[in-house]
Parts: C-alpha cells; structure tokens; sequence
C-alpha cells in the first residue's frame, strides 16, 4: 500500500465541523492537482479571493487546536531536514511552527494582501505563484502545504531527492481546499520521478499526509 495509516490523535467529532463537501474550491483543488488545470484567470481569481479575507484571516483562525495536524505530521511524519518552503502560508499562521523547526523557512503565497498581514517576521516572505515556483531544481528538503493547492510537478521539481512533501487540512474533508491522501499520493505519483509514498493520519480537526519518492 503506498500511504500507510497511523492512529488518529485526540480526533475531535466529525459533526459540524466536516460541513463543506462540496465547496467550490474542492472541484477546483483536484482539477489543479490531478489535470494541471491552471490558467491564469484562475490564478487571478483565487487571488482576489484570499485578497478580499485576508483582513480577518488570522483572527477568526488563529488557535492551537489548528496548528496541532502540523505538528502531528512533522513528528510522526519524521519529517526533518534544512530548508522548507511554504507554499500558500496566507498570513503564516503554520510558519511560526516551521521556523521552530527549520533553519531555513520561506513563506511564499500568491495573495500580497495575506502575507501582509503575516503574524511573523522570522521567514522571508514571498509573493508568487506556486504553479511556477521561483526556485531551482532539487532546492528543499520540505515543502509544505496546509490548506493549499498542490501543484505536484513543482513540488516535484523543487524538493531533493530525499525531501518530504507534507499536505495538511486543518479541517480535514471538511476544509475546502482538501485532497485525500490517496489523491496526493496520485498526483505526486504522476510526476516525472514515479511513485510515491508515505504517513497519513488525523490530529484534531484535521488530517494530514508525508510523502516521499519510494
Ligand atoms: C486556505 S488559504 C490557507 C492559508 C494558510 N496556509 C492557512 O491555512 O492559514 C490558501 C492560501 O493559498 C494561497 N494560494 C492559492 N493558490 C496559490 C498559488 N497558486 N500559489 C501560491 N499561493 C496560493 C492563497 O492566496 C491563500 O493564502
């Protein structure tokens, strides 16, 4: 089996929370990751999108309970290493983590208006699109995702050889921008360097995957 499932920790009940199924944003989180379906009047929608919350992000989400699938996936994820990119950190309320972690964080995201209200200042911030990351080859030993599209063929290209990908919902199927593990998995494994594996379990609210090249 290529994601093995570990035991959840301290899950919190289903109802109420699992309540978006059928978000728009999740039709549009698989196009991207399994059909590359990106153009730029997408990438433009999206970002008025998270421009027009950017403003009450952080205080409607700000808690430990949501960082807590994170941590879950770093630990039993054994995800370890130097450099991690962020993509998609919004007003990096995950990155405060990270940098606890890392010698080198980058928080990158494609709205200007979330990362302006970044509630850190330890990582360099940078405005930019993931579905062409501004990086060499091979540059991260991590790169995470949390609540955020994947675009597998980047993370592919950007992460070493050994490097982990760790995707986290912080509402698990219930968050709108979700894909589940056997999904990540799928479209990592469609990039150039073949299958993937890894971890999955549920912390919390959320849920989470670590992959890497088998
Ligand atoms: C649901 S928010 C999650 C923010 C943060 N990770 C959190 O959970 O608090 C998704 C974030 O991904 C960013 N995003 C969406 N598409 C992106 C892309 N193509 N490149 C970079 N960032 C993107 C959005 O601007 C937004 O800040």
């Amino acid at each position: 089996m290529p994601i093995r499932y570990l035991d959840p920790i301290r899950p919190v009940a289903a109802s109420g929370l699992y309540s978006e199924p059928n978000h728009p944003m999740r039709e549009v989180t698989r196009s991207v990751a399994l059909d590359a379906d990106w153009a730029p009047e997408r990438s433009q929608s999206v970002r008025d999108l998270f421009d027009g919350l950017a403003s009450e992000w952080t205080e409607n989400r700000d808690s430990p309970e949501r960082i807590l699938p994170l941590v879950d996936a770093l630990g039993r994820g054994f995800v370890e290493g130097r450099t991690a990119l962020e993509a998609g950190a919004g007003t990096c309320l995950f990155t405060r983590e990270l940098c606890a972690r890392f010698d080198l964080v980058v928080a990158m995201d494609l709205s200007l208006a979330m990362l302006s209200h970044a509630v850190t200042t330890e990582a360099p911030l940078l405005n930019a699109d993931a579905s062409r990351l501004p990086f060499p080859d091979d540059v991260a030993d991590v790169i995470v995702l949390v609540n955020m599209l994947l675009f597998p063929s980047e993370v592919e290209r950007c992460l070493s050889p050994t490097g982990a990908v760790v995707w986290v919902s912080s509402r698990a199927e219930g968050t709108p921008i979700h894909l589940s593990a056997e999904e990540v998995e799928a479209a990592m494994s469609s990039t150039a360097t073949g299958r993937w594996t890894g971890l999955a379990s549920r912390a919390g609210t959320g849920s989470w995957c670590v992959l890497r090249r088998e």
